[in-house]
């Protein structure tokens, strides 16, 4: 793992908005996994502005996402394919039709996951898949459990990620109990994986993912095992890591 340490969310979003454009710039037609949640805003508007003022091409990008709420369709403003044209889609020059979502509201959930597995095959998987990390260590959807669930599955959300995703919503009850999320293989199976973090919320998981045992317990612990992984977070994120936190003696 290579671990990039910055000072803020904004240089987050700088660094990695720079790696996702050198992807496109040297691949034009490269496939992106891209994820949601508050950490990649800045990276999605870093490349929206490199796309106006800097010549970023996305007509031949192909985009997958990592997941979506089960019940909710791509119309409303909670559901990820909605953050996606919000944040990203409606600001760069991609084809909507190279972009993929798992459809929440497919009548059969199970067979949506199904084909969405055939479509990561089908494009090969990501050349870069970017990752955000819950506060107990999940990755897409993918909560912490008994074992790892390689394939696109339907997940029972955890209730420490119903906690933390309740912001969005207007009550906790709105937050949707299920989610559809690309399993561990889909993930790995990624050319290049970068995961980003802000805050000291996120400290402990992303100690125990850089550093601690490989446990389905803890998903993001999962990277490890993968050869090219690149962690951007901030110095509080990392306050929990040695080289850049205060924490040397528990290792
Ligand atoms: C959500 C998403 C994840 C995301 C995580 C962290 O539940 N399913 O893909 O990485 O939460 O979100 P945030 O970046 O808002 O902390």
């Amino acid at each position: 793992m290579k671990l990039i340490c910055v000072s803020d969310e904004h240089e987050i979003g700088l660094e990695t908005a720079r790696l996702i454009a050198s992807v496109v710039r040297l691949k034009p037609e490269a496939v992106l996994g891209l994820a949601t949640g508050s950490s990649p805003i800045g990276a999605y508007a870093e490349l929206a502005r490199m796309c106006a003022e800097e010549n970023l091409d996305f007509s031949d990008v192909r985009t997958v996402n990592l997941d979506e709420y089960v019940g909710l369709d791509g119309s409303h403003p909670q559901s990820y394919r909605y953050f996606m044209h919000k944040y990203l889609f409606d600001k760069v020059n991609i084809d909507p039709k190279n972009t993929y979502v798992p459809d929440g509201f497919a009548e059969d959930p199970d067979e949506e996951c199904d084909l969405y597995d055939e479509l990561l095959e089908s494009l090969g998987y990501a050349d870069l898949q970017l990752l955000g990390i819950g506060v107990n260590g999940h990755i897409g959807f993918n909560e912490p459990a008994d074992f790892f669930i390689p394939e696109t599955h339907v997940v029972k959300i955890a209730e420490s990620t119903i906690d933390a995703n309740q912001r969005f919503f207007d009550t906790r009850d709105e937050v949707p109990r299920y989610a559809i999320t690309i399993g561990i293989k889909g993930i790995l199976c990624a050319e290049r994986i970068v995961l980003i973090a802000s805050g000291r919320k996120k400290a402990e998981a992303l100690k125990a993912a850089c550093f601690g045992p490989v446990t389905p317990k803890m998903p993001a612990s999962i990277l490890q095992v993968h050869p090219n992984v690149t962690v951007i977070a901030d110095d509080e994120a990392f306050s929990l890591v040695p080289f850049f936190g205060h924490d040397e003696e528990a290792y």
